[in-house]
């Protein structure tokens, strides 16, 4: 399964906090925001990741992210020229997607809890049809927005609806089969100007493809669209990290885990850290 993580906003909600940079290169807490989706991806099995950036920040991500091989994955880059949905990537990706089934992250998605790679591994080997995640949320007006039947089975899926029919908002992250880009080429503009994922999650649901995977009370899906936003997100993940002594999303220790890198190559890369990311990666090696 191939990976994307569409980077290409450009955070104009953060100005002036994202002038200088892309707000997905933003801390969050300790580390740049594109680590957690980074994450998300990795503990699903993904290592073949491609990373959609407009045209003026490509070069920054190149330059935090690289080629991947030192954390034991492929990452390319793409450039899509002007925002045109969260659909479009599978245009923008049709050469690198090659016929093969894709995960799609948003890259200010953040989610943590437990079960979550389980839930990941599932998806990922799932070859037919999309999977989606629900989450409750108190604002279900601002998201996509899906409606269950009493089985619990999917039956409406709305592009930020004035009056939602639940409150479970679709969070920003997709599986899909490798049929996907044939489907992205069949949608047409919404009245906003975009092609909306809400619309190629509708036609999975209307040939009964759609399985949605619901994110319990015990998750965190985490929004990072404004400055107060952002502040909660670093403040959830600092309060975690403090608390148990380990770090959210941070690569290098996922790639370890996953077996990605070995304890050698960990070893290597927790001195390139002087600070405490590195001692977390030291003690990562010395404890398992
Ligand atoms: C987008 C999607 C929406 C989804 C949300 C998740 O919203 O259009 O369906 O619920 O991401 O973050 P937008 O980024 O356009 O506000």
């Amino acid at each position: 399964m191939k990976g994307i993580i569409l980077a290409a906003g450009s955070g104009t909600r953060l100005y002036p906090a994202s002038l200088p940079i892309s707000k997905i290169l933003l801390p969050v807490f300790d580390k740049p925001m594109i680590y957690y989706p980074i994450t998300t991806l990795m503990l699903a099995g993904v290592r073949d990741i491609l990373i959609i950036s407009n045209p003026h920040d490509v070069d920054n991500f190149k330059k935090v992210l690289g080629d991947g091989s030192k954390i034991g994955v492929k990452f390319s880059y793409a450039i899509q020229e002007i925002p045109k949905g969260i659909a479009d990537s599978f245009l923008v990706a049709a050469d690198f997607i090659q016929n093969e089934p894709v995960v799609l992250i948003l890259g200010d998605n953040i989610f943590h809890g437990f079960g979550f790679s389980t839930m990941l591994k599932l998806a990922a080997v799932r070859n037919e049809g999309a999977t989606i995640f629900g989450y409750r949320v108190k604002d279900p007006e601002r998201f996509g927005v899906v409606e269950f039947n009493e089985k619990g089975q999917a039956v409406s899926i709305e592009e930020k609806p004035k009056n939602p029919r639940s409150d479970f908002a679709v969070t920003g992250l997709y599986f899909y089969d490798k049929n996907v880009v044939e489907y992205a080429k069949s949608l047409k503009p919404s009245k906003r100007g975009e092609l909306e994922i809400t619309d190629l999650n509708r036609i999975y649901l209307e040939k009964n493809k759609l399985k949605v995977e619901i994110l319990g009370r015990g998750f965190a899906w985490l929004d990072t669209g404004t400055t107060e936003s952002l502040l909660q997100a670093s403040n959830f993940v600092s309060a975690m990290e403090i608390n148990t002594g380990m770090k959210i999303a941070c690569i290098e220790e996922v790639a370890y885990r996953m077996g990605y890198i070995s304890k050698n190559e960990l070893m290597l890369l927790a001195k390139n850290f002087k600070n405490g990311y590195g001692e977390y990666l030291q003690r990562i090696v010395v404890k398992n």
